[in-house]
């Protein structure tokens, strides 16, 4: 399956904005500057995407059905974000293995979506399920950060995605899962590509808005809210955090994790580098580590699994 893939200053949202009345090719020709057979292109790119769009002698193009998300929804809440100097375009799949694999021999400022995902990658190779419905996309981003802090963009990002569900109570389980109710609603996979020197970090978010789930997750459905409105506030608190982080706004958004963290306080059990720590959650530390208290000394652990432990069951 190959995407349909558009520029930000392709402005084809703004077509589309435009074919809502009846508008003739010589118009939109003139409009965007273009030949009448590159309007023509563009509306063919619009129907493979699901778009239904009359055409009448005399009157032109319209567009008569839209569909509730599609590659416009992208570029307007990337707009609307102001995000343009971050996310500079937009590969739309309507299906993909992975957006992570597809991101990975991307551009900086590439930004990879898919109705729904055929091998979606979750942490620790597990598989993440990708039904229509759900939000599943991967951002390209060149931070100009040393290697050591590229997971605290996978913190910020968790942030970002837990403050966008504020509204329906949303809270982080270390190191970046996004609950509602004690059960997962959001997933963050990063993965880094290119060289040491100037790493690229794909940020791949997979959000349950309508998707039946797996057990132990929940999705969106109940809150009535549209893909469109969900993505449009993920990525204006995705960018607002990235954006931040690279402006040494680091110990802010540390504060704001801890904050929203569901795990600190509560006794885990944490498996990271070959090793298994039982105790006690107690803080995000400057670093980005998670603290444990552990048989009265501290451990710090900066990725891993986590279970929490129910009180009077042995693990
Ligand atoms: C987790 O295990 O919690 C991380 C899940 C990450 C899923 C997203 S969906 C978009 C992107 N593409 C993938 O294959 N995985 C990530």
């Amino acid at each position: 399956m190959y995407p349909l893939k558009v520029e930000i200053e392709d402005e084809l949202d703004e077509l589309v904005e435009l074919l809502r009345d009846w508008r003739s090719g010589e118009e939109l020709a003139a409009r965007f500057g273009i030949s009448r057979n590159a309007v023509w292109k563009k509306i063919q790119r619009l129907k493979e995407m699901g778009f239904e769009i009359e055409a009448r002698k005399g009157k032109g193009y319209r567009v008569k059905y839209l569909p509730e998300f599609s590659v416009v929804s992208v570029l307007q809440a990337i707009k609307a974000a102001k995000a343009e100097r971050i996310i500079r375009r937009v590969y739309y799949y309507t299906e993909t293995d992975s957006t992570n694999n597809r991101a990975k021999n991307l551009d900086a400022g590439s930004l990879v979506i898919a109705e729904r995902q055929l091998a979606g990658k979750g942490r620790l190779g597990r598989e993440w399920l990708s039904e229509k419905g759900g939000l599943y996309f991967s951002i390209v981003l060149e931070p100009p950060l040393p290697i050591e802090d590229v997971p605290k963009i996978t913190l910020a990002a968790g942030v970002a995605v837990a403050d966008a569900l504020l509204n329906f109570k949303a809270r982080l389980k270390w190191p970046n899962d996004v609950l509602i109710d004690g059960k997962k609603v959001c997933g963050i996979l990063s993965e880094i590509s290119g060289e040491v020197e100037r790493p690229k970090v794909i940020v791949g978010v997979g959000i349950n808005v309508r998707n039946p789930v797996p057990d132990g997750a929940v999705n969106l459905a109940s809150f009535g809210v549209t893909m469109e409105e969900v993505f449009r506030e993920v990525v204006n608190s995705l960018v607002t955090r990235y954006v931040e982080l690279c402006n040494g706004k680091w110990e802010k958004i540390r504060q704001r994790w801890i904050e929203l963290a569901d795990t600190i306080g509560k006794r885990v059990k944490v498996t990271a580098a070959g090793r298994t720590y039982v105790g006690k959650a107690i803080g995000l530390d400057l670093d980005g580590g998670l603290l444990l208290e552990v048989d009265g000394g501290i451990e710090k652990v900066y990725s891993g699994d986590c279970f929490y432990m129910v009180e009077g069951l042995k693990l």
